[in-house]
Parts: structure tokens; C-alpha cells; sequence
């Protein structure tokens, strides 16, 4: 069913940030009214001006997801039909060392969403929510005799003697109702979190949810300064000034990178199909790459000289992380449209207007 959205109001958290601007481009001239609460985060916001990206018809409010009185002043003057809600820390490393901050966003943040929804007497009709890849950790494996098996978080040790993978496995690609979710970061735990909480409070109230668990998320608009979450873009800033890109452990790792135009097509095409109930679904590219590869992409692309494996590590970073997109392919009838080597190459094209 595709629902007319052209009396609706839309309100997005974190609208504008990355994820957030992209969508308000084609989302914000199909709705009513659209609305975004937004601290405008110094890590993500270093001018913390309203954003360029965010489309010229949304009404930007600047509050904290995680205070009432944010809240109370929004839902005063706004009632939101359709919530999506980005606002988020998102640093997977950081959220090791910064786990209060980490759980009081995503956490609180999401409770004081539903807390001001209930003190409003508001049941929106639709609530999407913006989860991560994070929810599976390291995913399920599967042995050569056909065994799977869920490895866990790889130990400190086992880093530390560089035994990257899991003899004689292969990681599966993580979906949605298949994969039991197993977070190896504080940051995995607190996207669980939310989709718990959410799931929780909407089926008490009746009201349709969608979960989308992205994969990584890349290209024109993203965060060039922000170490932990863009790694895309710091690379493509190493390539293009003629250095060789550093890789962890032995450049094996993989990871689904999906690109920014496909993400925000899925949650205009969640927005317009609303579930009956609950739904949740992977986002992602549907193919993997490793770093190397990406890495060596934008080496060439730039001719610069080639990545180097420089045995590095990360604690709680996972191997290897993937999905299958067939139940957002069923659920949503959308399909990802760009190959990395294309959304590298236009990622690259914006990156001088953006470091201007
Ligand atoms: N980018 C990715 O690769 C990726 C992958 C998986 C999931 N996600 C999820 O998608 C969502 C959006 O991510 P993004 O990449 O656009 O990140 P982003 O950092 O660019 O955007 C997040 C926005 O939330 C705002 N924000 C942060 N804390 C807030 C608070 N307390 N109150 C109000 N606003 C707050 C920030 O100012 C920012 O504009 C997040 O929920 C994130 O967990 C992103």
C-alpha cells in the first residue's frame, strides 16, 4: 500500500545530519509539513549553523532528544503522523569509552521521545527508526562441515597474535529474523536498545514501526572530520593527497558500504508503505567489499600509491560485516542503485566543494 503523505506531518530526529539531509531532499516536498529536532552536535555540526542540505521547506528545531522540555515545546506547536528517528551518537569506537554519553542519546533519547508522545496523548502513525549493522556484532558463522555458530567478539589476545578470522568458517550474511542480534559495542547495544524499547512501547499502543538496520553509509555529505564513524571519506582525503592509505589487521575486513542516495530512498520508500504492524529490514549495498579493496579503489582513482597493511587493530571492531537485503527488497519494494565504484567516484566529485 503506498500512502499519500501530502497531509502528513513528518517529523525527523537528528534531521540533519547526514542521513537526515539526504532524506529531507526527497522526502520534505512530499509531505505536509516537515519538521526536524536537532541539537545540531558540535561533533557533527562544527559551525553549528542550519545545515545547506537540508531542504529549504523543513522547519528546523533546534532541542535536545533527550530533554522533556525539548519535547514539550515541539509537540505544543507540531503533531507528527510519521516520526523517523535519527538522532544518535554514532561513534562505535568512542562509545567504549563514552558509553554514559552513548546510552543517555540513544537510550533516554528514545524513551523521552515515547514519554513526550504519551504526556501529549499523541500515537503518531508510523515511527521508523534508524538502526545499525552494530545490532549483529560479529553475525553468525558457519563451519566447512555446515555447522553455524555465533563467534562473538573477538579477545584482546587473539587480536594481539593477529588471528584475525575464524579458521575454516565464513561469516554469513547477517538478515533481519534469521540473524539474533549479538552486539560487540556499547554503541550495537544501545541500537538494540532502541529498537527493543520502540518495538515495546508501539505494540502496547497499536502503532506500525519499521526498524532499519543500515550497513555502512557512505558519500556527499558525509562527515569529513568526524574519525569515528567516516572512514570513507578519511581515506578518500588520504588518496587524494597523494598518500598511502594505512590498513588494519591485514585489510581483510569487509564491509557492506551502502550509498547515502539508496539509504534515504529506503526510508522514503518505508515512509510511503507503512507496515500493519512491525517490520524491520537490512539496508545495505547487498555486496561486500573489503577495506583493501575500497581503499585501492580510491588509491586509483587519485593515483596514488597503494594501501599498506600496517597490522594495526581495534579492539570491538568486527571482521567482517554484511547482509542480505532480500527482506527490504520484499518489505519495500526498493533496490540499491549504486556500485561502490560508482558512489566512490561521487563522493570524490563533491569532496573539494566540501573541503573549500
Ligand atoms: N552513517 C552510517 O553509516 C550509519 C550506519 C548505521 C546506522 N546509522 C544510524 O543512522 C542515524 C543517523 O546517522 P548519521 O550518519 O546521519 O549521523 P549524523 O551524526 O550525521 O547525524 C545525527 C544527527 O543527530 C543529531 N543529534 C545527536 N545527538 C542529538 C541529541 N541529543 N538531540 C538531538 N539531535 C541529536 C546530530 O546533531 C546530527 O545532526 C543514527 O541513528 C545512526 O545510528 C548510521
Amino acid at each position: 500500500v503506498t500512502a499519500s503523505l501530502e497531509n502528513c506531518t513528518v517529523l525527523v530526529t537528528g534531521g540533519a545530519g547526514f542521513i537526515g539531509c539526504a532524506i529531507s531532499q526527497r522526502l520534505a516536498p512530499l509531505v505536509g509539513s516537515y519538521v526536524v529536532l536537532d541539537n545540531l552536535h558540535p561533533q557533527v555540526h562544527s559551525a553549528r549553523v542550519r545545515p545547506a542540505d537540508l531542504h529549504e521547506s523543513a522547519t528546523l528545531v533546534v532541542g535536545d532528544v533527550t530533554e522533556a522540555p525539548a519535547w514539550d515545546g515541539l509537540l505544543a506547536e507540531h503533531s507528527p503522523d510519521v516520526v523517523i528517528h535519527l538522532a544518535a551518537e554514532t561513534g562505535t569506537g568512542q562509545s567504549l569509552t563514552e558509553s554514559t554519553r552513548h546510552a543517555h542519546v540513544n537510550v533516554v533519547g528514545t524513551t523521552q521521545m515515547l514519554d513526550a508522545f504519551t504526556r501529549f496523548e499523541r500515537r503518531p502513525s508510523h515511527i521508523l527508526l534508524s538502526s545499525s549493522r552494530a545490532v549483529y556484532g560479529e553475525g553468525a558463522w558457519q563451519r566447512t562441515d555446515g555447522e553455524i555458530f555465533y563467534p562473538g567478539q573477538r579477545t584482546h589476545a587473539q587480536l594481539e597474535r593477529g588471528q584475525w578470522d575464524y579458521s575454516e568458517a565464513i561469516s554469513l550474511p547477517s538478515s533481519v529474523g534469521v540473524t539474533t542480534p549479538d552486539p560487540t559495542s556499547v554503541y550495537g547495544a544501545t541500537k538494540l536498545a532502541q529498537e527493543q524499547i520502540l518495538r515495546s512501547w508501539a505494540q502496547s499502543f497499536s502503532v506500525p514501526t519499521t526498524v532499519l538496520r543500515l550497513q555502512n553509509v557512505y558519500g556527499p555529505g558525509q562527515s569529513l572530520t568526524n574519525s569515528y564513524t567516516g572512514i570513507v571519506a578519511l581515506f578518500s582525503q588520504l588518496a587524494r593527497r597523494g598518500e598511502s592509505i594505512p590498513l588494519y589487521e591485514d585489510g581483510d575486513v569487509t564491509r557492506d558500504f551502502v550509498f547515502i542516495d539508496d539509504v534515504a530512498d529506503a526510508f522514503v520508500a518505508a515512509a510511503q508503505r507503512p507496515p500493519a504492524i512491525s517490520r524491520a529490514a537490512d539496508i545495505g549495498s547487498g555486496e561486500r567489499s573489503s577495506i583493501a579493496q575500497m581503499a585501492t579503489l580510491l588509491a586509483q582513482h587519485y593515483d596514488a600509491p597503494l594501501p599498506k597493511v600496517n597490522g594495526m587493530f581495534r579492539d570491538g571492531d568486527v571482521r567482517h560485516a554484511h547482509c542480505s537485503i532480500s527482506s527490504a527488497q520484499a518489505l519495500l519494494e526498493w533496490e540499491p542503485r549504486w556500485s561502490l565504484a560508482a558512489g566512490l567516484a561521487k563522493l570524490q566529485d563533491w569532496l573539494p566543494t566540501a573541503l573549500a
